[in-house]
């Protein structure tokens, strides 16, 4: 897809905060670090819109995009960041629980996976929690471009036999430096949110 506009609406802490204009939205979900930021970035072909950092955690509230007045990406805080507290992590557990559970806009999460290695105990429960509420999901293994091509097929097999991927997800390579899987992800996209 062609990008024209792209612009930050809100962080948002709370239901009462989210975007009113009625656009489908496609939520970004993964470990901490996965490369959830870096991926909207790439999409949009914006260096740094969505802010993303070396140091895991960095996004902490639900931050909506829009694109081409047509639909949000939701970046999602990352899980799996050992150094949130408890009290936190529950926080944070019920927050997005609820965004993922009650907001009708949505249309597909996208789960971020690292290519490099075999997906996490958090990971497949993420996963498992979508399937089971029946959300919309797009399997997207990232950081490509840290595995060498002839590996691809294998740590490719790997992620979809440990996550026990259903035949009907889609699974998509992806590096948010060369681009590698950028036009794959939107068709799959725009298939969702088209009317
Ligand atoms: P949180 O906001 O903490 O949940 O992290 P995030 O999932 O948004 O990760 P972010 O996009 O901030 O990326 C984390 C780090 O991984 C950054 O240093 C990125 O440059 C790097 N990174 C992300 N995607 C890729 C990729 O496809 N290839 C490579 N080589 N590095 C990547
Ligand atoms: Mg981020």
């Amino acid at each position: 897809m062609n990008v024209t506009q792209a612009e930050f609406v809100i962080s948002a802490v709370g239901p009462d905060q989210y975007p009113e204009d009625g656009l489908p939205e496609i939520a970004l979900a993964g470990r901490s670090n996965v490369g959830k930021s870096s991926l909207i970035n790439k999409m949009i072909q914006r260096k740094n819109l969505a802010r993303t950092s070396s140091q895991p955690g960095k996004t902490q509230t639900l931050n909506f995009y829009k694109i081409n007045e047509k639909l949000f990406f939701v970046d999602l805080p990352g899980y799996g960041y050992a150094k949130v507290s408890m009290s936190q992590r529950q926080q944070w557990g019920k927050f997005i629980e609820s965004y993922l559970l009650n907001r009708d806009r949505l249309r597909m999460v996208i789960l971020l996976v690292d290519l490099r290695h075999p997906p996490s105990r958090d990971d497949t429960a993420m996963y498992d929690w979508l399937s089971h509420y029946d959300i919309p999901i797009c399997i997207v293994a990232t950081k490509a471009d840290k595995v060498p091509r002839s590996r691809w097929p294998k740590h490719l097999k790997q992620v979809k036999e440990t996550l026990l991927v259903r035949g009907t997800d889609r699974v998509i390579m992806f590096s948010s430096e060369t681009g590698l899987g950028k036009e794959e992800l939107w068709s799959h996209i725009l298939q969702h949110t088209d009317d």
